[in-house]
């Protein structure tokens, strides 16, 4: 079968077809960068220059920032834009500023020539999964298919490197649910911006100076179930609240999704054993309640400035241990089947995925 749409040349270039997003004026010298089409990265990490990227790969540009007094003063700027506090008391900070924009900032001696600023650009309006076929992530084959991964309430993992788009992909998922449904979405930064009229957003707090007043993602996941969730979602799970989540989803609340950094799906098993051990679980356990959990891992993969959804795969138990097992991939020239395709035919109670036509 062909698949038109993924071998289409357009990769990644739907932020073109959108406005620039209005510039942040605390940024300063980096605000026109943030303003440039495409950009999702703005780094400093010494005087005069700045890296950016717009998906191919880190580009470097000049930038009116003199000397490392300048990116401390930027720094401490944008974290004060941030609402946050950032001095050599507390050298490091993670915020999110007004426009919705991801910055993390270290200032020396924990970074110790020169400040080091990361601005992560976050979209006010979710792509739609439709937005994200013509931009080549999704390709043609994988957009029914996951549509009715959705509206079927199939719990899936969205798995991937770090910047491959799992929040991208995970906010076109929600933008999906049925508009009578109320999500609950917990997240440690406020990133998720699905299009969707019912949303309840949990966002943990850090510790303050003095070490006090921190409330985790644990909790914030238990707190949800009492808050008559349609849809749980953890923007992205890397820590002992991965407990809470398997709970939550083998406690009868399908249709919930979450996010996990895998190189690839074969590591997901290995992850979420990893995460379970930080909050005392056993790898038996873990194994044993991420198999009844996920129906599905949605992998996304990033290779030169492409993103694209890879594969769908289905965890499994074999010999003991849970492995994933691809159901069908991706790749630039079309489509396959994996060896877990039937596995996912009846995840899907029978309906039949266009790629199988
Ligand atoms: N298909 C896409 N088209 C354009 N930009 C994208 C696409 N997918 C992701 N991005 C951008 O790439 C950056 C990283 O994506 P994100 O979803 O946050 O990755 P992850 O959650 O895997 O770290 C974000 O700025 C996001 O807006
Ligand atoms: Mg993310």
């Amino acid at each position: 079968m062909t698949d038109t749409l993924a071998t289409s040349s357009a990769r990644d270039t739907i932020a073109i077809l959108r406005p620039p997003q209005p510039s942040a004026p605390y940024a300063g010298p980096l605000a026109p960068l943030l303003a440039l089409p495409g950009v999702t990265d703005v780094l400093v990490n010494e005087p005069g220059t700045a890296w950016i990227d717009r998906g191919r790969g880190l580009e470097r540009q000049t930038v009116d920032l003199p000397d490392a007094e300048a990116v401390r003063v930027l720094a401490v700027t944008l974290a004060s834009a941030g609402g946050r506090r950032l001095d050599d008391a507390s050298p490091l900070v993670d915020a999110r500023l007004p426009d919705g924009t991801r910055l993390h900032a270290a200032l020396p001696p924990i970074a110790p020539e020169c400040a080091a600023i990361s601005l992560r650009r976050v979209r006010s309006q979710a792509l739609t999964l439709d937005d994200l076929a013509v931009g080549g992530m999704v390709s043609g084959s994988a957009v029914a298919l996951v549509r009715e991964l959705v509206r079927q309430r199939c719990s899936a993992l969205v798995t991937g490197a770090t910047g491959s788009g799992k929040t991208t992909l995970l906010a076109s998922l929600l933008s999906e649910v049925d508009p009578t449904e109320r999500i609950l979405i917990i997240e440690e930064a406020g990133e998720l911006q699905p299009d969707h009229p019912h949303v309840v957003r949990l966002v943990e707090r850090r510790a303050n100076i003095e070490g006090s007043g921190a409330i985790g993602l644990p909790l914030l996941v238990r707190e949800a179930m009492r808050m008559r969730p349609d849809r749980v979602v953890l923007g992205e799970c890397r820590g002992p609240e991965v407990r809470e989540v398997l709970s939550v989803f083998n406690t009868g609340h399908r249709g919930g999704f979450a996010t996990v950094h895998a190189n690839s799906p074969a590591d997901v098993p290995a992850r979420l054993v990893a995460l379970g051990a930080l909050a005392g679980m056993s790898q038996r356990t873990v194994e044993l309640q991420a198999g009844i959990a996920f129906d599905v891992i949605l992998h996304v993969e990033r290779s030169g400035g492409a993103r694209r959804l890879a594969s769908i795969a289905v965890l499994e138990h074999r010999d003991e241990a849970l492995v994933a097992i691809e159901a069908v991939g991706w790749t630039a020239k079309g489509w396959r089947q994996g060896p877990g395709w039937q596995a996912l035919c009846a995840v899907l109670g029978g309906w039949t995925p266009d790629a199988a036509a």
